[in-house]
Order: C-alpha cells, then structure tokens, then sequence
C-alpha cells in the first residue's frame, strides 16, 4: 500500500495538489508514495508563513535551547535508522549499508552542532578609543529555502536544515519528489523533535513551479537564504535569481571529480579506490568519479586491475551486499542513456556489456572508457551514473591540467607514495576536496564541504564553516565616555622616535 504524502505548512497539511507517484526504481511498477505537488503559489505562501511570525519567535529561543532540540533530532533519527534506512533504500535503490552510513551521517551532523547552540560565539574587539567597546554577533539570516536532490535524499538535506534552524531561521524544504517518502519521514522525525509550526515547513513541487515560487518569493522579501543541491545548470539558474535579488545562494552542485594515479601509486588501492568511487552510488553521488588520470607507465596495469575489479563487483537488489543498485528514478535513467550515447570510435570499452541490465528494474551494467581525450563531452561533462573515463599524462603538471581542464571543482583524488607530489597535487588542483590515496567520495560530515567553478559558487557545507550561510555578522559599538569620540580623528597617538638606529 503506496504511501500518501502531501506538503505541510505552519503544522497544516496542503491536501490538494497534482498527483506523482515516487516508485521503488528496483521495481518501478511498484509505488513507494504518492504525492501531492504543491504549485508556485503554495511554495510562495509557505516562504510567507515562514516568515510572519515563526522565524521571528524561533529567533528568540536561546540557542543552548534550540541546540537541544537538535540534540533530540539526532536520537530520534538514531532510535530510527532502520526504518528510515530501508524507506531509502525502496525508494531510491541505495543498498542498505550504504542507506545506514547516510542515516549515521544526519545523526553526526546533529552532534555536532548540538553543541554549537551553546556556542555561536561572536567576539569582544579593543576599541580605538577608551570607554567604548566593540563586538559582533551571528544573527540568523531569517527564511531559508532548501532544495534538494534526491541521490542523498535525507543526509544532505539534514548539512542545511540542522545549522539553519540551529541559527534561529525558519526553513521551507523543497525535497526531490523521486525521493518523497524518505523525505517526508526525515520531516516527521523534526517535528517530533518539538519544533514550533512554520519553523519547518516541506512543500513538494517539481522544479519549474517551485522555480516560480522562488521567484515570488524572493520578490516579496519572504526568503533571505536559498540552499540549493542539484545540477550545474539549474544552480546557474537559481543563481541568476537569488543575484537579481542581491543575495548570494548556499549552491551545491556538479562534478567532474579526477583521480591522479601516480607511477609510485599502489595500484591495488587505487583501482579499489576507482571501484568505490565511481561504480558506489551507481555513479551517482556529486563526488563520484569522473576521469582517472593514469600515468602512461602504469596505465595497463592500472587499468588491468581495475576493470577485473568492476566486472567482479556485485549490481543488483540494493538489500542485498552489492556494490550498487538500480538509477534513482527513470528521469536519471533516460539522462544516463543519453551520456551512454557520448561514447565515440576512438574510445575502448571494457569491461563489457553497456547499457540496461535485463528485467524489471533500472539496473546499468558499469563502464569503463578508456582513451577519453579533452575535448569529448565525456571528460568535460558529468555522467551522472556508471560511467568512468580514463585517460593518461606523462607529467604531474599536465595531470593537474587535466584534472582542472572540465571547469568543475568539487572534489579530486590522488594516489602516490610521493609527498611532494600531493602538495603539489593539493596546491594545483581547483578542487574544493582533495583525498590522498582515497575515494573522491565519502568527505565526513565534519569538514567544509563545497566546490569552485561548475560545481559551486565557494559557499561551503558543514563543520563551523556552513554557520557564515546562515548567520550575518553583527558588528556593534558601545561608547559609554558620555561624549562624542569620532573613529580615526580622536584617537590617542604615541610619537615614536623613527629616525632612532641602534
Ligand atoms: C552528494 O552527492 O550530493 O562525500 C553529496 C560524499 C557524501 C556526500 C555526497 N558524503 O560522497
């Protein structure tokens, strides 16, 4: 029996809607949910009850009380992980170990910022002038609007709405509606937590509609901050409006994240480090792996390896231990076909058979491409899905080349035994994450996360780094000398001696 989910607002539920029906993608004539999607005047709407009076009187709760509330969140996604880990794993096909680790991860992001409820700090400056005391302050920035993709339907979602709501701002949550169901369960387990109606609201919508509401929105001065996690197009868009409107979003986006594989490089680990990377999440995690960069003098062992290691590794039921599962939903299904369709005679294939899997489900079998050349929509562009290029350098400064070349910068790897290969590697590569002899995938929840060029706009994610997106400083001044003291002109000067020598 298919779940029924509709959007809420201040606490109430917004029943009418056009009907979309999330479907389990290793079964996809099976529904998960159905749901109601809300128009561009709803998302609007829901912007403007977030902002009446809920961001206002959440602001107002001391942050050590909202930072228990984040605490509670945390134990009710732990005392639930397995519930809302199987919900992902029917939904979008994630395999279920994969499904806990990105449970665990909300539940990190709770703990840590828990405690940053009783931090928030601002500082104390030394004045110019005596009597008079400076200071600064985070304040929230007021409504967030989050939209998020469904590949990390309640992990990602959980590096913004946490340090949001931690802030004192309201949220409107615009989830992924393939990913409906987990969701609306990740929003449930929130509420449960005590928050205040408004303070959270989720609104399902698909893209065009809830681009308008944006729009609206932004117009009526209702929304202060948008989070966004999806592709490098829609994020050029979304960053188009929120700059029309003088604000500059939390954007998240594509990859075309390279892995340098140096002639000193263990090859075992680097090949299982490419499996991982490029076949986990069927390809489909923003720091999935794009190209490996394999040095001309290891590139046939190298690639030896590595595609004994993707025709060995297990696809299939994502309950069961595989290495991946079915695509996300058939929109990503088609768009990989169409990336499928960029392999060219000059390319080698291995390690076999391309393409749909047989049955039911959206399976794909992995891809190998070797050969792949900087000009091919192949090495420039992200595939989301299966597919990893390869492609050889004879120098570190032609791999670094390489690996910038597409115009991304999200996340980057490189394996060698050489220490001054990887500070080189760290200092040349336009990559916002670097792994040294790991996956370009699975950054911990507790450092910045964010890209440069297509795949972002500098803002970062998580640890204290994601507090300057959602609080703006404050600087105030305190003169209590009982006169006028004007900064540079009355301030006390001590003459020193310049011309002394010793
Ligand atoms: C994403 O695909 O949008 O670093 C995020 C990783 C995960 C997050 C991926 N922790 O691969």
């Amino acid at each position: 029996m298919a779940l029924q989910i509709v959007s809420v607002v201040a606490g109430e539920e917004l029943s009418s809607g056009t009907p979309y029906e999330s479907v389990n993608p290793a079964r996809p004539s099976e529904t998960v949910a159905t749901v109601q999607l809300a128009g561009a005047d709803d998302f609007a709407g829901a912007c403007r009850a977030a902002a009446a009076a809920a961001q206002r009187e959440w602001a107002r709760v001391p942050a050590p009380v909202r930072g228990r509330v984040i605490a509670s969140i945390g134990r009710l996604v732990e005392a639930n992980t397995e519930a809302l880990a199987r919900l992902v794993t029917e939904e979008i096909g994630k395999p279920y170990a994969e499904a806990l680790g990105e449970v665990r991860e909300i539940v990190d992001t709770c703990d840590f910022f828990l405690g940053e409820g009783r931090r928030l700090y601002g500082q104390t400056v030394p004045s110019e002038m005596p009597d008079k005391s400076l200071f600064t302050f985070r304040v929230p920035v007021g409504v967030a609007a989050v939209v998020t993709a469904g590949n990390f339907p309640v992990a990602v979602p959980s590096w913004y709405l946490v340090p949001a709501l931690l802030c004192g701002n309201a949220v409107v949550w615009k989830p992924a509606e393939y990913a409906a169901a987990s969701a609306h369960a990740l929003y449930r387990l929130f509420a449960a937590a005590g928050l205040p109606d408004g303070v959270l609201n989720i609104v399902f919508a698909d893209g065009g509609q809830t681009y308008e509401g944006l729009d609206l929105a932004l117009g009526e001065g209702t929304v202060q901050k948008v989070g966004f996690t999806g592709s490098s197009a829609v994020g050029r868009a979304v960053g188009e409006l929120c700059g029309r409107h003088l604000q500059s979003p939390c954007l998240e986006l594509g990859g075309k994240n390279p892995m340098v594989v140096m002639p000193d490089a263990d090859l075992d680990l680097a090949a299982e480090g490419a499996l991982f990377s490029g076949f986990g999440t069927a390809g489909q995690r923003c720091t999935s792996l794009g190209t490996v960069i394999v040095h001309e003098d290891v590139h046939d062992e190298f690639l030896r390896r590595f595609t004994v290691a993707v025709r060995d590794a297990k696809i299939g039921d994502p309950n069961g231990d595989v290495l991946y599962g079915p695509l996300l939903d058939h929109k990503f299904a088609e768009r990989y076909e169409e990336y499928l369709g960029w392999i060219q005679p000059h390319h080698t294939v291995l390690p076999g058979p391309v393409g749909r899997m047989d049955g039911e489900g959206l399976y794909y079998h992995p891809v190998v491409v070797d050969g792949v050349r900087p000009g091919d929509r192949l090495f420039l562009e992200e595939t989301f899905g299966p597919i990893v290029g390869v492609t050889t350098f004879s120098t570190l400064d032609e791999a670094i080349d390489l690996a910038n070349r597409p115009g991304y910068g999200l996340s980057s790897s490189i394996y060698t035994s050489d220490p001054k290969a990887v500070f080189r590697f760290r200092e040349g590569v336009s990559a916002g994450m670097v792994s040294v002899n790991n996956s370009t995938s699975g950054a911990e929840a507790h450092l910045p996360f964010g890209g440069n060029g297509k795949s972002g706009n500098g803002s970062r994610q998580s640890g204290m780094w994601v507090l300057d997106q959602f609080t703006r400083w404050q600087a105030m001044n305190w003169d209590y000398s009982g006169r006028l003291q004007k900064a540079q002109m009355d301030v006390a000067e001590i003459t020193p001696d310049l011309g002394f020598r010793l």
